[in-house]
């Protein structure tokens, strides 16, 4: 029997990268297994984002030297592996596969050689392609969530950033090809969709018959589907017709996540963002504007090279007055082959830490405040884990908030639940259900049974 264990680190584009991955390898006759003891085939599908992330891949390679003599074979993919290149086989020659992303739809073959018992394969040269990895053998493991990437790569190249070299040229699928997806992953009974991409809003329908936002509509508008997310998107592209696409359809999530990285100017300009602090505030007055509260969370970066007291004053400036429902704040990190590894790294680790700690205190306070607004509302909660040790069960909402809820029979994931808000905190809110559970369907208590054993996320 041929077995695989699959280890994955990153963003939500790469454990959907490794579904479709699980998906290749099954079709291809292997057959899943959770301890790595068991496997004959290890994949290690990794990230470059920040804070020296190839040390940390070579030092777990490491660890898999040990097992080499018991017949198994390794493989590193992801944005590590396409980073790194050849250079993985010299620091660890028991790995028999390197391959990058932009190179996945290609895997059919790549294992074929790998069963052929050859020991140098690479997927590395597919940066330039036009092509994207579809596929009908994606193996869904989250039990309530669907994932559609419809935008692979990046164009973008903001200074700091890593992944237009690890992930390639910036391609989006047919809308045709998306819709289809969707129509799919509905019939298997998900009533909830998110498109992903690294600029999902950058999205350009190689046929020309949908923008981002009818392309949005038209998954919300598929029979069964509840919600329709979509992440990340970049502010250069966010146009009106988004928010409008919001206000009109009741299936699209009000909710944005729409990374700033710096409320300074001169920093956007030296990271290349392309935008100015108060362009930005205008995408952002849209959406203060439309007629549903849409929660905003964004991505912030401290300490970017020549980073000054005032440019940060200007981060924290920036979030009191666009009030995010949450944000992850980042010490900059020089990452290899970046335009910004050039400048030199002028902000002390101890002053970033600094910034972060203030960025992080000062959000928590503004979200102690503007979190207020749900108190006594009643929230429509999707049900996405079982209760925990106060008894209460786990849910999100449209706006993808944490809600921890009471209620006397215990939901199954992918219910739906009317929650009343009781309490709220900076990150989460409390509440009782006041609403029977809309069960899920039997096709997805199929679907999730028939998954249990996929496991994508480390
Ligand atoms: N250093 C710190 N943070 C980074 N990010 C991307 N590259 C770097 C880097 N070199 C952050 C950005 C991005 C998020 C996914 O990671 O904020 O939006
Ligand atoms: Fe990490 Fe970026 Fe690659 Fe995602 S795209 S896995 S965040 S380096």
């Amino acid at each position: 029997m041929k077995t695989f264990y699959i280890e994955t680190f990153g963003c939500q584009m790469n454990a959907h990268d490794s579904e479709k991955v699980v998906g290749t390898l099954v079709h291809e006759g292997y057959t899943q297994v959770v301890d790595e003891a068991e496997a004959g085939l290890i994949l290690y599908n990794t990230c470059s984002i920040r804070d020296k992330a190839e040390q940390k891949v070579f030092h777990r390679l490491n660890e898999y030297k040990r097992m080499q003599g018991e017949g198994k074979k390794f493989a590193v993919i992801g944005c590590v592996a396409q980073q790194e290149g050849q250079k993985i086989f010299e620091r660890a020659p028991y790995v028999s596969l390197v391959a990058g992303s932009a190179s996945y739809r290609n895997l059919p073959d790549m294992l074929a050689r790998l069963e052929a018992g050859e020991t140098r394969i690479t997927g590395l040269d597919d940066r330039e392609t036009e092509e994207t990895f579809d596929t009908d053998f994606t193996s869904r493991s989250n039990p309530h969530r669907g994932y559609i990437t419809i935008i692979e790569g990046c164009d973008k190249f903001c200074a700091y950033c890593v992944v237009p070299y690890t992930r390639g040229k910036e391609r989006s699928r047919t809308s045709a090809s998306v819709l289809a997806e969707a129509q799919r992953i509905a019939g298997l009974g998900y009533t909830e969709i998110q498109l992903l991409g690294q600029n999902v809003n950058s999205y350009r329908d190689p046929s020309g018959k949908r923008s981002f936002a009818e392309l949005m509509v038209a998954v919300g508008e598929i029979n069964g589907i509840e919600r329709v997310r979509f992440t990340t998107s970049h502010p250069r592209d966010f146009t009106k017709d988004i928010v409008d696409a919001i206000d009109a359809t009741p299936t699209l999530c009000n909710h944005v996540h729409l990374p700033v990285q710096s409320g300074s100017t001169n920093v956007l300009r030296a990271m290349q963002r392309e935008y100015t602090r108060e362009w930005y505030l205008e995408r952002i007055a849209w959406t203060h504007a439309a007629k549903r509260d849409i929660s905003l969370t964004s991505d912030i970066i401290v300490g970017f090279p020549g980073e000054t007291d005032q440019d940060f004053e200007d981060t924290i400036t920036l979030l009191e007055a666009v009030k995010y429902d949450s944000i992850f704040g980042f010490k900059y990190s020089p990452r290899p082959n970046t335009p910004a590894i050039h400048m030199h790294d002028s902000i002390s680790e101890e002053v970033k830490a600094e910034r972060l700690a203030i960025l992080n205190t000062r959000q928590r306070e503004i979200q102690r405040e503007h979190y207020a607004r749900h108190l006594n509302q009643v929230d429509r909660v999707m049900v996405e884990g079982g209760r925990n040790s106060r008894g209460q069960v786990l849910g999100r909402s449209m706006q993808n908030k944490t809600v921890n809820f009471t209620c006397e029979t215990t939901p199954t994931v992918g219910s739906y639940v009317d929650v009343k808000i009781t309490q709220v905190f900076p990150s989460s809110l409390v509440g009782e259900a006041v609403s029977e559970a809309i069960a899920p369907s039997a096709a997805l208590l199929a679907q999730q049974a028939l998954n249990a054993r996929v496991v994508v996320l480390s």
